[in-house]
């Protein structure tokens, strides 16, 4: 019988390109579905997790994934702005397994690698209102909405602040 693997958050490496693509293709179809065309999701999706963009942010970002052995699960990617901040630039999870605590351990795990005094920034679509309730849940705040082109397809995004505003950008 195999035994079965616990589930980890670690750095990502090399070796998981494909598995982040794998969860970012599944999870983006999944959450973005009512809200971003078919088309936009697809070129946003390969192009944001093309290969060579990936090695790049793994090798720059702190960028972890909640794993079993050599499968990912779900992935977060924290990118410094500057001294104080850091985006949150992804936080994906594969949805059979949203809703469980996970995303809360990956996330508390991201912002564990960054001393005090660190602000967290991210942007988040203004229709996830299930990543927004998570968020809150978490101690962000909203500070602005913005209208974006993307990808040819104007998206309404949300942007929202964990820590003081002073270290904020
Ligand atoms: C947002 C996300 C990372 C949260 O991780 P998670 O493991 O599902 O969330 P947790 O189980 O830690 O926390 C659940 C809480 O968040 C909210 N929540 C978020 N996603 C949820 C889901 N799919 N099912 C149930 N609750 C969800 C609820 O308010 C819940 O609060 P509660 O525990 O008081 O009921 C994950 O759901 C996800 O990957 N969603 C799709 C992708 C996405 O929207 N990413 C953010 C883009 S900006």
């Amino acid at each position: 019988m195999r035994a079965k693997c616990a589930l980890k958050f670690r750095e990502a490496g090399v070796d998981d390109v494909r598995e982040i693509q794998r969860v970012a293709r599944i999870t983006w179809d999944h959450t973005y579905r009512e809200i971003i065309p078919e088309s936009v999701r697809r070129e946003f999706v390969s192009q944001a997790h093309s290969k060579d963009s990936l090695m790049h942010r793994i090798g720059s970002n702190v960028f972890l994934v909640a794993a079993t052995g050599e499968v990912i699960l779900g992935f977060a990617d924290f990118r410094r702005l500057s001294e104080t901040t850091v985006e949150l630039a992804a936080i994906y999870l594969l949805p059979e397994i949203q809703g469980r605590g996970i995303g809360a351990r990956l996330l508390q795990a991201g912002i564990a690698r960054f001393p005090p005094p660190t602000s967290f920034m991210l942007r988040v679509e203004r229709d996830n209102a299930q990543a927004q309730r998570f968020y809150e849940a978490h101690g962000f705040r909203r500070t602005g909405e913005h209208a974006e082109e993307f990808y040819r397809h104007v998206v309404h995004e949300v942007e929202m602040i964990l820590g003081s505003p002073e270290t904020a950008l």
